[in-house]
């Protein structure tokens, strides 16, 4: 199978539309929503079989029938995005970038050697399915529609070869915060979440099982999450477990830049350091040693930390651990630079804000 770099565009196909009998939404309590353990009504369905997509289908959400010789099973072809749908005071249904989320998923997929998504594939498959369920789409104060389209390897062959044979699936649920409190993290210093020429910089679901047992290790150890360090000499820092990371340091915001394509591009990322920009922020987007941050801590040049991520939104760090030492940072209010970041981003979500960047997709 030939894998070019952008998907060619196929003629747009009828969506073949199977409907729940009863929808489940009124058994959900949308004050007490749980971070991706309740799925919506409806999930959206298609294969890409002989060097082709299929008749895409909305149906219930419920069991995929599957070979277990199925290669995403043995081989770990498989990737996935994160997107969220947030309902305004207006009513009206906006998706956040999601013309963003298809390029890095077809970025995904070129890396992974799996077939390319046309974007009108993608995009009229989540609007139909988001329209569908809007119902599900909750209007509470921190909460959103996580958007989750999955692809993966269908092929059923146990020979270690590129799959010809692949499903993509977009699922939806209702969430709130996916960290309901400030984080806390620890540098790694042992583990590796990406090296140089590896899979990093997409979403390649391999990169999250490999975290797991790191993650796990300081999980046990009372840290919500890792902060992940190069994986040649664990001096530079890179991002977290679910989310991007950014430094107040003085007056400046500091991320690590995405050279060397072990960091994943975050979507969120991008948005608030042009949001920051805006707010007359100085961004520096640059290497970023452990010891620059721990001497932050001492001089008090450190004053914030957080992490940015579709399901972790703008998450406060209030702690990071290193070196066996724990570096608590001052508590943030309304006036810190990650919550008027998070405010700016939220009020254009939910349409209180004029979305001049166009990142919207209204929902029809
Ligand atoms: C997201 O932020 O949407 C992610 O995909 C990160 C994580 C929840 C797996």
């Amino acid at each position: 199978m030939e894998m070019t770099e952008h998907a060619p565009e196929i003629k747009r196909m009828e969506i073949e539309v199977i409907k729940s009998a009863v929808s489940r939404v009124n058994d959900v309590d949308f004050d007490n929503i749980p971070f991706g353990k309740i799925f919506s009504d409806h999930m959206f369905v298609v294969d890409f079989l002989d060097n082709e997509w299929m008749q895409p289908t909305i149906m219930p959400y419920g069991t995929l029938e599957m070979s277990p010789a199925i290669s995403a099973l043995h081989y770990g072809q498989a990737i996935f995005e994160g997107m969220k749908a947030y309902k305004g005071a207006d009513g009206i249904v906006r998706i956040f970038r999601p013309f963003d989320n298809i390029k890095r998923m077809n970025k995904s997929a070129k890396r992974m050697c799996m077939a390319q998504i046309p974007e009108s594939l993608f995009i009229d498959g989540l609007t139909q399915l988001v329209s569908m369920d809007s119902a599900w789409v909750p209007t509470q104060d921190g909460c959103s529609l996580y958007i989750r389209p999955v692809m993966f390897a269908t092929t059923a062959e146990i020979k270690v070869k590129t799959a010809d044979q692949f499903k993509f699936v977009i699922l939806t649920c209702p969430v709130g915060p996916y960290y309901p409190h400030p984080v806390k993290v620890v540098i790694e210093e042992h583990y590796s979440r990406a090296a140089e020429g590896g899979v990093g910089y997409v979403k390649a679901a391999g990169n999250y099982g490999a975290s797991l047992y790191p993650a796990k290790l300081a999980q046990e150890k009372g840290f919500d999450q890792l902060l992940w360090t190069d994986a040649k000499d664990h001096r530079y820092i890179e991002e977290s477990g679910t989310m991007n990371v950014m430094f107040i340091l003085g007056d400046k915001l500091v991320t690590p830049s995405l050279e060397g394509n072990t960091i994943l591009s975050g979507i969120t990322r991008d948005s608030v350091l042009r949001l920051a920009k805006e707010l007359d922020i100085e961004i520096e987007e640059r290497r970023i040693l452990v010891e620059e941050i721990i001497d932050g801590f001492k001089t008090g040049l450190l004053k914030e930390a957080f992490g940015t991520g579709t399901a972790a939104t703008v998450a406060p760090i209030e702690l990071i651990s290193y070196d066996g030492v724990d570096y608590k940072l001052p508590p943030i209010d309304s006036n810190s630079i990650s919550s008027v970041l998070l405010k700016t981003l939220t009020d254009i979500r939910v349409g209180k804000t004029a979305d001049t960047h166009d990142w919207m997709h209204s929902i029809g």
